[in-house]
């Protein structure tokens, strides 16, 4: 196979890095796409699972936009409505009916929840999150788990990281992920202070493998915050409809009182939204809490769209057997060359480490050699599958692993 190069991509990152700082920020920075020369850094066109960049390489896509593809690029029968919402009313001076509609689907659609806030991205609805639970609880202090990402508001960073206060992150207190125990114990070391206790529906920290939750491990910290009058907030907003289309709390068995959701939500259009059971609507609606284009009409819209689909065709079912037809493949072919490929999380978002190198390079190094040939593969972050990746694609992504385990055998 031909490998890929990145002449456009490097051109155009050079005049980026002089008027934008870090060229491209956040989590689209090539920082950790390492080694940087094997990996695309502007995308030309998109269409179901792939993507093109400006070199005009083709790629299996097994990031998804880092989660908010669901359908696949372009999807028709999304994209349609939303143009057609657009081009009745988007931006306007008063909110669209739509808004309506996709609260009381909502609210039909996930496990326990009551009403509906809508903003843009994922940081917005958790910010907003634990001042609903401070509003409600009139307490101070949050609990997180360590690891955990929630967005990049001062308050989900440490103040280790430049332009982070300690002020910023006084009120939170952290705990460890699976650890029921050290959060009784925080609960009793700050009584009657904790207004909220924040975390994703399984642990899917960066650079690490994922990890599930304990049998019993939501259950006890559902009991332990119902009983001390402490706000559940599951941030969904990566999992969110990859698990179950009722919010992944349904498909671990448990019933948070606040549920973030973003990414998969509208299929690429942009819009969050903060899902509540009822005792706390009271509490939301003395927050206030607005942005210039959170009523837009379109990603509402779209929102209302992408959850029939993703119900109608049983989304979570269809991503979770891609994820596995995918994942046991790689995990053979790693095998067959002598390496052992660890899978953990969910199959519709798994996230894979070579173990027989602990410093990550062999792992680098392969994902590296398998997205210079075609498949869009990171090796810090989760990934992610979509409706759109057909059985083509995954035999497509094979064969090109296939060859990316033969190269670097040979180079080690
Ligand atoms: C679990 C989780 N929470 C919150 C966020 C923040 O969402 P956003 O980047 O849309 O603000 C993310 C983003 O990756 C996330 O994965």
């Amino acid at each position: 196979m031909k490998t890929y190069r990145y002449e456009n991509s490097q051109k155009l990152f050079a005049r980026a890095a002089k008027v934008i700082p870090c060229g491209i920020y956040g989590h689209f920075s090539p920082a950790p796409l390492i080694p940087t020369s094997a990996y695309p850094f502007y995308v030309e066109r998109a269409k179901k699972a792939h993507f093109w960049d400006v070199d005009g390489n083709e790629f299996i896509d097994y990031m998804c936009a880092y989660g908010p593809m669901v359908l696949g690029y372009g999807y028709e029968p999304v994209d349609r409505v939303v143009r057609e919402q657009v081009s009745q009313a988007d931006c306007t001076s008063a909110p669209a009916k739509v808004m309506v509609e996709l609260a009381e689907y909502l609210s039909d659609l996930v496990q326990g929840g009551a009403w509906s806030y809508f903003a843009k991205n994922g940081n917005d609805v958790t910010t907003y999150a634990l001042m609903v639970a401070r509003a409600a609880t009139g307490r101070d202090r949050i609990v997180r788990v360590a690891g955990g990402y929630h967005g990049v508001a001062p308050w989900t960073q440490t103040d280790d990281h430049p332009g982070v206060t300690q002020a910023d992150t006084s009120n939170n207190l952290t705990v460890q992920w699976n650890d029921p125990e050290g959060f009784k114990q925080l609960v009793s070391d700050h009584k009657g202070e904790i207004a909220a206790f924040i975390a994703t529906p399984y642990h899917h920290p960066t650079f690490q493998d994922s990890e599930l939750p304990a049998p019993g491990y939501w259950k006890s910290v559902q009991e332990i915050c119902n009983r001390e009058g402490i706000v559940l907030v599951v941030d969904d907003v990566r999992c969110g409809f990859r698990l179950d289309i009722r919010g992944s709390h349904a498909y671990f068995g448990f019933q948070p009182d606040l549920v973030c959701f973003c990414k998969a939500i509208s299929n690429g259009h942009p819009i969050s939204a903060l899902v509540g059971v009822e005792s706390l609507k009271n509490a939301a609606s003395k927050v206030f809490y607005t942005g210039s284009y959170w009523f837009t009409a379109g990603p509402m819209a779209g929102a209302l769209a992408t959850m029939k689909e993703l119900e109608r065709v049983n989304g979570p079912k269809v991503m979770q057997a891609r994820g596995k037809e995918l994942t046991d493949g790689l995990a053979d072919l790693a095998r067959s060359y002598g390496f052992t490929l660890k899978v953990s999380g969910v199959h519709s978002m798994p996230f894979l480490r070579l173990v027989d190198d602990e410093t990550f390079t062999l792992h680098q190094d392969w994902c590296a050699e398998c997205t210079l040939r075609g498949a869009y593969f990171t090796s810090h972050h989760n990934w992610f599958l979509s409706v759109a990746h057909t059985s083509e694609d995954i035999k497509r992504t094979l064969e090109i692993a296939d060859e990316a385990f033969q190269v670097v055998k040979k180079n080690r």
